[in-house]
Order: C-alpha cells, then sequence, then structure tokens
C-alpha cells in the first residue's frame, strides 16, 4: 500500500513537471524579430524599424496577406527589449509605453484576429541579455500569468543573468506556471546553449518534458560563416542531438537569417535546406516588407515546408562529412514518412559548381528498390533510380543539391 502510494506520487509529481500543452507537433514556424531588428529602440529617428508594436503589426500584416499563414508560417514572436525598463508598482511586466501604448494584449487580440499567433520574451534571471527586467525565480508565476492574461501563445525564456542553479530550478518551474495558467503557451528554453549544449551539463530528457523547443548553441548572426558553425556544432554532435529532437521537442539551431544582408540565393537555399534536414524550427527574421522575389520563393517552397513538417518528426544527420570526401560535397539525410527521405548535398566548395558523383547504395540505400527522386528546388524528377547505379548531382559552392526521394518499386 505504502509503495503504490508512493509510487502515485511520484507519478504525480512527473505529470505536474510535464509540459502538456500537445504544442509543436511539427516544428513550429513564424517570425522572429531579434537576428534582423535587434535592440533598435529608437523610435524617433528609425521609426519603421524600432522595436514598438507597428513592426509587429506590419510583420503580422505581412503575414496574413502575403502567402506565409497558409503555408504555416503563424508565430509572431517579440524578443528582446519590448519591455519598460521597470515593473509597474505591482511587480508586473509592462511594456515600453511609449512604443507599445495600446499593450500586448492588444497586439495579441490583433494577431488572433488575423489567423496569427503571439510569441514574447522573457529571461530567466535578474536581467534580459539587454538589461530590461529578468524573472527571477518568485517572478515565475506572476509573470506565466501576465502572459496568459494578455492571451500570448509563446515564450522565449532566454538564460542571461543567472546561475546555473538558477537556471535549473527556474526552467522547470516556469514550465508548471505556464501549465497552471490552462492557456496553452508553447515555450522555448535557452536553458541548454547557456550549460554548452552537451551533456551530462544538459539533460536532454527533462529538457523534452518541459519545453517545446531550446536553444542549444550561440546565436546566428548575418552571415554564412555563422550558418556553417551551426551546422557543423549540430552535426558534430548529431549522436547526442538527433535522437532528443520529436513532435512537440525540438532542437533549434536559431533563426532564418535568409533576406538579409549577408548570405547569397546559394546560401540562403542552403540554410534553408540544411535547417528542413534538422528538422529545425523556421523562424524567419527578415523584413517582409522588402523580401526579395528569391528569398520569398526560398522561404515558401511548399516541398520543402512539407519535408520540415514531415509527421515522423525524426531529426536528420549528415552522412559524410568533408574530411572523408576530397570532393568536398557534405550529404546530409533525413528520414520521412512513407519511406520517403531528404538527402542534401552540400558543397564546401570556393572554386566552381561540383560535379559529384555517387549511389544509392554508397548513401546505404537498400537495393531491394527503385526510387525517384524530386529536385526540392528546380522541380525536376529522376526516375527509375536503382541503388547501385551512380549519379551525378552539379552543386554550386556554398550551394546545395536537395533531393525528396521515395521507392516507386519493391524489388523482390
Ligand atoms: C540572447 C539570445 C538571442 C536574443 C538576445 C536578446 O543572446 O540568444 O536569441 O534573444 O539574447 O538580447
Amino acid at each position: 500500500m505504502k509503495l503504490a502510494a508512493f509510487v502515485s506520487g511520484l507519478a504525480l509529481v512527473a505529470c505536474a513537471l510535464d509540459l502538456e500543452n500537445g504544442l509543436m507537433k511539427a516544428p513550429p514556424m513564424g517570425w522572429l524579430a531579434w537576428e534582423r531588428f535587434r535592440c533598435n529602440t529608437d523610435c524617433k529617428t528609425d521609426p519603421d524599424n524600432c522595436i514598438s508594436e507597428k513592426l509587429f503589426v506590419d510583420m503580422i500584416d505581412r503575414l496574413a496577406d502575403d502567402g506565409w499563414k497558409e503555408l504555416g508560417y503563424v508565430y509572431v514572436n517579440i524578443d528582446d527589449c519590448w519591455m519598460a525598463k521597470k515593473r509597474d508598482t505591482s511587480g508586473k511586466l509592462i511594456p515600453d509605453p511609449e512604443r507599445f501604448p495600446s499593450g500586448i494584449k492588444a497586439l495579441a487580440d490583433y494577431a488572433h484576429s488575423r489567423g496569427l499567433k503571439l510569441g514574447i520574451y522573457g529571461d530567466m534571471g535578474n536581467y534580459t541579455c539587454c538589461g530590461y527586467p529578468g524573472t527571477t525565480l518568485d517572478r515565475v508565476e506572476q509573470d506565466a500569468l501576465t502572459f496568459a492574461e494578455w492571451g500570448v501563445d509563446m515564450l522565449k525564456l532566454d538564460g542571461c543573468y543567472s546561475s546555473e542553479d538558477e537556471q535549473a530550478q527556474g526552467y522547470p518551474k516556469m514550465a508548471m506556471a505556464l501549465n497552471a495558467t490552462g492557456r496553452p503557451i508553447a515555450y522555448s528554453c535557452s536553458w541548454p546553449a547557456y550549460q554548452g549544449g552537451l551533456p551530462p551539463k544538459v539533460n536532454y530528457t527533462l529538457l523534452a518534458n518541459i519545453c517545446n523547443l531550446w536553444r542549444n548553441y550561440g546565436d546566428i548572426q548575418d552571415s554564412w560563416r555563422s550558418v556553417l558553425d551551426i551546422v557543423d556544432w549540430f552535426s558534430a554532435n548529431q549522436d547526442v542531438l538527433q535522437p532528443v529532437a520529436g513532435p512537440g521537442h525540438w532542437n533549434d539551431p536559431d533563426m532564418l537569417i535568409i533576406g538579409n544582408f549577408g548570405l547569397s540565393d546559394e546560401q540562403s537555399r542552403s540554410q534553408m535546406a540544411l535547417w528542413t534536414v534538422l528538422a529545425a524550427p523556421l523562424f524567419m527574421s527578415t523584413d517582409l516588407r522588402t523580401l526579395s522575389r528569391s528569398s520569398r520563393e526560398i522561404l515558401q517552397n511548399r516541398l520543402m515546408i512539407k519535408i520540415n513538417q514531415d509527421p515522423l518528426g525524426l531529426q536528420g544527420r549528415r552522412v559524410l562529412r568533408v574530411q572523408k570526401s576530397k570532393s568536398h560535397i557534405e550529404v546530409f539525410l533525413r528520414p520521412l514518412s512513407h519511406s520517403a527521405s531528404a538527402l542534401v548535398f552540400l558543397s564546401r566548395r570556393t572554386d566552381m559548381p561540383y560535379r559529384y558523383t555517387t549511389s544509392l547504395s554508397k548513401l546505404n540505400f537498400s537495393a531491394s528498390a527503385v526510387y525517384e527522386a524530386q529536385d526540392v528546388y528546380s522541380g525536376g524528377i529522376i526516375s527509375g533510380l536503382k541503388a547501385g547505379e551512380n549519379f551525378t548531382v552539379i552543386v554550386n559552392p556554398s550551394g546545395v543539391v536537395m533531393w525528396y526521394l521515395y521507392p516507386t518499386i519493391t524489388l523482390m
């Protein structure tokens, strides 16, 4: 009897800790302010680009009117620098009154009226990374209630200005507090990024129970070098990271920077393909008001999005790395539902388009099928592929060829 009571007590504790919001069965998609708009609070000289309700209303309108929402890009997420420098007299977080005169609830209502969701940013610690009021341990419940009262749909909880111990208490505490509000609020945890991103310091089993997504690694910057640095870190640690992702709980390599200043079109196609193979959240951080046609085509590629959102929710892996291939072509593979796969050939060359020849057998595909591939960017179909037969793809410097590959005939 006693033991049974003890066990059911344990189960209760475990249940209370779980983030049971049922959200994000596929990687979340939307828009996040940080990489492109940072902490620009100077609305006097830069009214169109400062962190203000105007910026978010503009992005809500673009997402709703320009075909994004229908493709799944539904989150509009505020990052740092939205707050007033001090809490109000009751200790409640408040937005900067000049930059957000209508308040966050009005913004959430507007997002909802346009069929979108609103995300907000907080920080487990004394201050946000940019020095705005943080959520100390004693404020966790109050802030969760505030976000729920405003009708917020997602919280990114950063980890500046807190100790390891405060983070270990605070992140699970916020998961419980969000659950307790009764409002489904997706929860993005920056915790692992502050603890080096790897076990034993990071407990991914716990994270998968309490967070819908988590930042594992440093911030993306507007450059190809930054994209490669992130891809290399995720690939080097894929044995740890790949198994912990799945429906409802995702690794987050950070925002898409497509549409900004640091990537060529080739590199933009590469970031989109690699994030998709990583089953990564697709949060664009770019100015949707001035996006070029080519960036839009990359971000709105339907087959790409279908692959990213695949219901199996398996993260892919780098199956061939550059040190082992003199060609300087790397190969990434993500298994998909219906025995399909996504294959990405990435060129790390800096000379000219490279003709890369390989076969599906060399990439460990079974010889008991005949395959067909659709090129995700060109739309071209390659049929009648036998595993043992060589094929050649032409990959541009810092570009990719991406295939959606599926068996058409199973051989006896
Ligand atoms: C940290 C986070 C970024 C961003 C900034 C805001 O650096 O990792 O994504 O939220 O803080 O200050």
